[in-house]
């Protein structure tokens, strides 16, 4: 019994040593196939690569990529029904809390005769369960989680929407 757990052990360093020598050898040994050369590109100009911050030089800061609010003006044409109109005037300052909603100061009922503003949509006087509110339902009061305003912005991507038939402006 010992001679054959005495035999399992030797073959065991033996195994082991020459896994140490085999992987000292593939380090030591010189590659065999050379670094190859970059490829070339014949004439034409070297790839450019462009990083996030553009050609901004390390030790400045690029310039924010802003986009101005448009200029007030009349309503901007809608594509359907169910879209909310974007707000085409500049809503700088104008608070929407617990106690206050500067939207609703011009577009509540009440108040659009002198403001000129449209009314607020009769939808927004429903609430979750179908209900009719006698004021703006409480899914409706933050009026910019659904109406923005417009910005000069650049699309990101290339759209080819058209409106429906409807809603196509008409010159
Ligand atoms: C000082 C008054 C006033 C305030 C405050 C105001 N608006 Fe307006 N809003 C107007 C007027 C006036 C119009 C343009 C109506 C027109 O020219 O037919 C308008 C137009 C809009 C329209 C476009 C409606 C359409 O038919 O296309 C939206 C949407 C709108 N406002 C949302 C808002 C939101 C949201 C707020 C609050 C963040 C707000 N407004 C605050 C006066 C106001
Ligand atoms: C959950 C999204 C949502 C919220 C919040 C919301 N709206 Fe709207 N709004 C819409 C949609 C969608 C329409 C167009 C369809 C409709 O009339 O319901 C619309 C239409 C309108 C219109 C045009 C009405 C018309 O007769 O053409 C006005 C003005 C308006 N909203 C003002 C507001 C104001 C002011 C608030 C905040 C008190 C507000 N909305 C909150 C989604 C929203």
């Amino acid at each position: 019994m010992k001679t054959v757990a005495r035999f399992f052990l030797h073959a065991a360093v033996a195994m082991l040593l020459t896994a140490t020598l085999v992987a000292v050898a593939a380090i030591a040994a010189p590659a065999t196939t050379p670094a190859t050369a970059l490829p070339t590109t014949g004439d034409q100009p070297p790839v450019k690569v462009q990083s996030l911050r553009g050609d901004t030089p390390i030790d400045r800061t690029p310039d924010p990529d802003l986009s101005k609010l448009e200029r007030d003006r009349p309503p901007i044409p809608r594509s359907s029904t169910q879209e909310p109109p974007v707000i085409p005037h500049s809503i700088r300052g104008y608070q929407i809390t617990k106690n206050f909603n500067k939207c609703m100061d011009c577009h509540a009922w009440s108040k659009v005769r002198e403001s000129g503003a449209t009314k607020v949509s009769v939808t927004h006087f429903k609430d979750s369960t179908g209900r009719e509110l006698a004021n703006i339902s409480p899914r409706r009061y933050v009026c910019t989680t659904c109406h923005i305003p417009q910005t000069d912005a650049r699309p990101l991507v290339g759209n080819t929407f058209q409106p429906s038939v409807e809603f196509v402006q008409k010159k």
